[in-house]
């Protein structure tokens, strides 16, 4: 590690006018400008905004074509073992590994990350498992493990050599709701102290332990800010309605629906306007949740999920590349 930065004055996570292109593809990220501290920040988006690419940037996998990251003042392109050593990655494929031992997998993967003392490691291993709530399976075979352990094992692995900055792709797909709020605990008591970038497409799953949102729409961050400050845009956009079932359908067909629920012939939409206009005899909802702020907020910019869905159509039939998709 060079000792040109000291962690106490320089940002943990510093991205400057970060620009990447694949081969042949149009810009994944477009001039992304962002800083994070000690803390929880979410990073939200539709699918192919850019997410994993910019965390695969970070965490030196990928080498953007243009700008600049800096991990606690590291380069993230000249100086690669410094970020890799302060740095935890939990990729949205994280798997592999079903013949191997847990207790394997977290000794073998913290070798990689450079904890070499056999003894330290032994005690590290033990320690991060009971923290993720895996001491009683550190025997058992990854293949025996559930959806929600195999993720859990993967946070394991990202914080086995206690990093400072702690980066997370999609860490809650495919869990029960359980495991969920388990791994939203988790996440709040270990952001105390550390810096964690974590992706996410259940807005819920943020939790009230989180510091900041970024919104990437199409390579580019349109929101960052505290989560209040998103709720607080989103007001007068969430509306509620009772209505039959003939005029709920039209009402669908026009905004963005967020949850529905029938009684009685009766059919209860909740839903987001584009353009802050409610349907007659709707109200407003006094408080919206940061799902439909979010909800709001794309639909305010035209993205709403069928207009999305049109979008990928599009893509898949003018671009040769595979859209990603979760
Ligand atoms: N290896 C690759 N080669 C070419 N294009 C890619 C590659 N990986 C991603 N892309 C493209 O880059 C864009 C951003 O993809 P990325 O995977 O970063 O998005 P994402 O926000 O993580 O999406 P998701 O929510 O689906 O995980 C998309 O248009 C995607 O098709
Ligand atoms: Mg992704």
């Amino acid at each position: 590690m060079t000792e040109s930065a000291s962690p106490t004055s320089v940002p943990a996570i510093e991205i400057t006018n970060l620009r990447h292109s694949y081969k042949g593809g149009h810009a994944a990220l477009d001039g992304v400008n962002l800083t994070c501290g000690i803390g929880l920040f979410g990073l939200l988006g539709p699918n192919g905004a850019g997410k994993s690419t910019l965390m695969r940037i970070i965490c030196t996998l990928i080498e953007p074509t243009g700008g600049r990251v800096r991990i606690c003042g590291h380069d993230v392109t000249r100086e690669r073992r410094a970020v890799r050593e302060l740095l935890g990655y939990l990729p949205q494929d994280f798997g592999g590994w079903r013949l191997f031992r847990v207790e394997e997998v977290l000794d073998t993967l913290a070798q990689f990350s450079g904890m070499l003392d056999k003894k330290k490691r032994r005690v590290r291993v033990t320690e991060v498992l009971q923290q993720v709530g895996l001491g009683d399976v550190a025997h058992r075979k990854v293949k025996k493990l559930s959806g929600g352990m195999v993720r859990r094992l993967g946070v394991a692995q990202a914080l086995v050599h206690e990093p400072k900055v702690l980066v997370v792709d999609e860490p809650t797909v495919g869990l029960d709701p359980e495991e969920r709020i388990r791994f939203r605990r988790l996440m709040a008591d270990i952001g105390r102290e550390r810096t964690i970038l974590l992706s996410t497409h259940i807005v819920a799953d943020l939790g009230a332990a989180c510091k900041e949102i970024a919104l990437l729409d199409d390579g580019q961050i349109v929101f960052q800010g505290p989560p209040p400050r998103l709720l607080a845009q989103a007001q007068g956009r969430v509306f509620e309605i009772s209505t039959s079932a003939v005029e709920a359908e039209t009402i669908e067909s026009r905004h963005e629906v967020v949850s529905r629920s029938v009684a009685n012939g009766q059919v209860t939409l909740r839903c987001v306007s584009e353009d802050g206009k409610l349907p007659p005899s709707a109200t407003a909802v006094a408080e919206p949740t940061l799902e439909e702020s979010y909800m709001a907020f794309m639909a305010g910019r035209g993205r709403t999920s069928a207009a999305r869905q049109d979008d990928e159509h599009t893509d898949e039939a003018t671009s040769p590349e595979k859209r990603q998709v979760t």
